[in-house]
């Protein structure tokens, strides 16, 4: 009883460990020291994540906010609208992180912040039976489920679903699409947000896509989508493609994430 105990200490202590370096390649402190130098790059794409959510006016006062490490490229302002935020992340560092970056402001307008480390995303079906009334924000977090899975097919497998269990929820995402190096030759492209909706459920090579009003057949989208952004070298597909239902309107939103590795972000809501 005694060893057994021991070794189950060991391995929570092992995981936090693990969680607080890199969260399973997904974040933890290589991800906060790179965010936190990356701030003045990545200010388009925060602007443009802000200009989508001030779009967005759910009912509900009470948000569940999935895998938001500190919170480095969300708007303040749009937090700030809810009563209650429970937060969940399996970064031991989020509560002090997300509290610097947050917590202040939201405090002053009387925002109750409850920190969770948890993994949210195979507890989800527990999470939204504890909170019949809350939506739900996915805040860059399931571009990494392949990553945190080391299988991309039964990542997409898994995302796929994700929308069935939300049925009726109001709900939302901003995703990773696609991400990979850009020409270092040619200079940085400044490249615009596009609309993107996915028109069936067909598989990838002859699924339909409308992209800004004109449609697509999926691989050719994706194709327009890399060279829009200068892309060179084989890109990685983060599985995320059926995350939304067909007919969904989203936003596509480019990102420098280095100097020259960019990646295409897919952010979208859900109204129940
Ligand atoms: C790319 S980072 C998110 C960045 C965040 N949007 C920001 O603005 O800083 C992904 C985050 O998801 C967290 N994460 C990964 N898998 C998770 C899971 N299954 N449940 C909860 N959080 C998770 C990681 O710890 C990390 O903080």
């Amino acid at each position: 009883m005694f060893v057994k105990t021991d070794f189950a200490d060991k391995t929570r202590w092992a995981t936090w460990i693990k969680d607080l370096a890199n969260a399973g390649g997904t974040g933890g402190l290589n991800w906060h020291v790179h965010a936190a130098r990356s701030l003045q790059r990545w200010l388009p794409t925060r602007e443009h994540i802000a200009s989508f959510l001030a779009n967005i006016h759910p009912e509900q006062k009470h948000l569940l906010l999935i895998g938001c490490s500190a919170g480095w490229m969300l708007p303040t302002p749009w937090l700030s609208r809810f009563e209650r935020i429970d937060v969940y992340d399996i970064d031991p560092l989020v509560p002090f992180l997300f509290g610097l970056r947050h917590g202040r402001s939201l405090q002053t307008q009387s925002v109750q912040l409850h920190y969770h480390r948890s993994d949210a995303i195979a507890g989800l079906p527990v999470l939204l039976k504890q909170h019949p009334e809350a939506c739900v924000w996915f805040d860059n977090v399931l571009g990494q489920v392949g990553v945190r899975l080391g299988d991309e097919e039964i990542a997409e497998r898994q995302l796929s679903q994700l929308k069935h269990l939300l049925a009726g929820r109001a709900w939302g995402s901003l995703h990773d699409m696609y991400s990979g190096g850009t020409d270092a030759d040619m200079a940085s492209p400044a490249v615009e947000c596009c609309h993107w909706v996915r028109m069936d459920d067909a598989a990838e090579e002859s699924s339909k896509v409308q992209v800004n009003q004109q449609t697509f057949l999926h691989p050719e989208a994706a194709q327009w989508l890399l060279t829009r952004l200068n892309a060179k070298g084989v890109w990685h597909d983060h599985a995320t493609r059926t995350v939304f239902a067909p007919g969904t309107q989203t936003t596509l939103i480019p990102w420098a994430f280095k100097p020259h590795y960019w990646h295409w972000l897919q952010a979208g809501w859900v109204k129940p």
